[in-house]
């Protein structure tokens, strides 16, 4: 429930921003909302200068998830609602019923850095449910090998508090790079968790570090040479796209692709394309934006309730019928457009005019 000042908040809301009918139990307790899904932040923890741990309490209808799975989440910055993806930080099923998110504020990211540096414990988040195939086998391996980078940590800690919940540790190998040790997110838990457990090693590789000498960025090959039975460990890789690929280059030449496990933040694009107005029909709303924005991300940022899942073009979760118009999907280039058409938001932009039925 709502204190005092929560209540005076909710109504104050009321006046600058258009209520739903369910709104109303929202005001009540927005965590028992049946419109949508939502969460209350019951704690924010800094990690590290731009990264911030989000605690938030869930609200009915929450279903859980599995450790390295992402959520979307949607914040109200000035009235309007803008959803992003990020992953969860905490295992599954904590007794306290809470759910831990990691975010790292990026310089051009609106929502991330309103997370990081503008939200406040007793604030309301609408919630997805977690999804994502960055997940561990029901009965994990003997030998595990993770590979991060920065905000790729986020996943992979949720993992591995998960596996060192039974008090034991399968034999984990984890890489992780960062530009010093104070950026490490996470990084004093990790130290700890590798002193605690034997049979977990921990090699940070700091890009930047303290002394000024530069340090090449962290390879595939060159952690073969440190991880010496990289090859018979079942590995999982998140970080940025330079990584990525280099992880899936180096495993496919080595004959072992189909023991690899990476997690992309953003779909691998096509560049190109004009932009134009995207109107969402159902939703009177209407904005105009580049070629290399997604519908989904254009309606987000327009205010429009857009449905949406893992963000990367695979689960489906984001189609949306076409009205008129063309679009480009972003993972290929390709422009099509026939009325009726069910249109993946997450990887389509406006090839020019569009109208969606959203
Ligand atoms: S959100 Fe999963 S395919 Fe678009």
């Amino acid at each position: 429930m709502l204190g005092i000042r929560g209540l005076l908040g909710a109504v104050a809301d009321t006046m600058t921003c258009p209520l739903r009918p369910d709104d109303y139990w929202a005001i009540i307790n927005p965590l028992w909302s049946r419109r949508e899904l939502s969460g209350r932040v019951a704690k924010i923890i800094p990690e590290t200068s731009d990264t911030s741990t989000v605690v938030v309490r869930p609200g009915r209808g929450w279903r859980g998830g599995l450790a390295g799975q992402h959520v979307s989440v949607g914040v109200s910055i000035e009235c309007v609602w803008h959803r992003r993806t990020f992953s969860l930080s905490s295992p599954p099923g904590r007794p306290d019923g809470l759910i831990a998110l990691t975010v790292k504020a990026r310089p051009d990211g609106l929502v991330s850095r309103h997370i990081v540096h503008g939200l406040r414990p007793g604030q309301i988040l609408r919630l997805g449910h977690p999804s994502g195939r960055f997940v561990l086998p029901d009965a994990p391996p003997a030998r595990l090998l993770f590979v991060t980078a920065g905000s790729g940590i986020t996943p992979v800690m949720s993992m591995l508090r998960h596996l060192a919940e039974g008090g034991a540790m399968p034999d984990v190998f984890l890489a992780h790079s960062a530009r010093n040790a104070s950026e490490v997110i996470f990084g004093a838990e990790l130290r700890r968790m590798a002193a605690r457990f034997p049979t977990m090693s921990l090699y940070e590789h700091h890009t930047r570090p303290t002394d000024g000498r530069p340090v090449a960025r962290l390879t595939m090959a060159g952690l073969s040479a440190i991880c010496t039975d990289l090859p018979e460990r079942l590995a999982w890789v998140c970080g940025p796209r330079g990584m990525i690929d280099d992880a899936e280059s180096y495993w496919r030449e080595s004959g072992i692709g189909d023991r690899l496990v990476t997690e992309r933040f953003h779909p691998v694009t096509f560049p190109g394309g004009q932009g134009g107005r995207v109107r969402f029909a159902r939703s009177s709303r209407e904005t105009t934006v580049s070629g290399d924005t997604s519908l989904l991300i254009a309606g987000e940022d327009a205010g429009v309730i857009m449905p949406s899942g893992c963000r990367m073009g695979v689960c489906h979760s984001c189609l949306a019928p076409l009205v008129r118009g063309q679009v480009r999907n972003l993972r290929t280039g390709e422009e099509h457009g026939i009325p009726g058409d069910l249109i993946p938001t997450c990887v389509s932009a406006p090839a020019r005019d569009v109208d969606i039925d959203l």
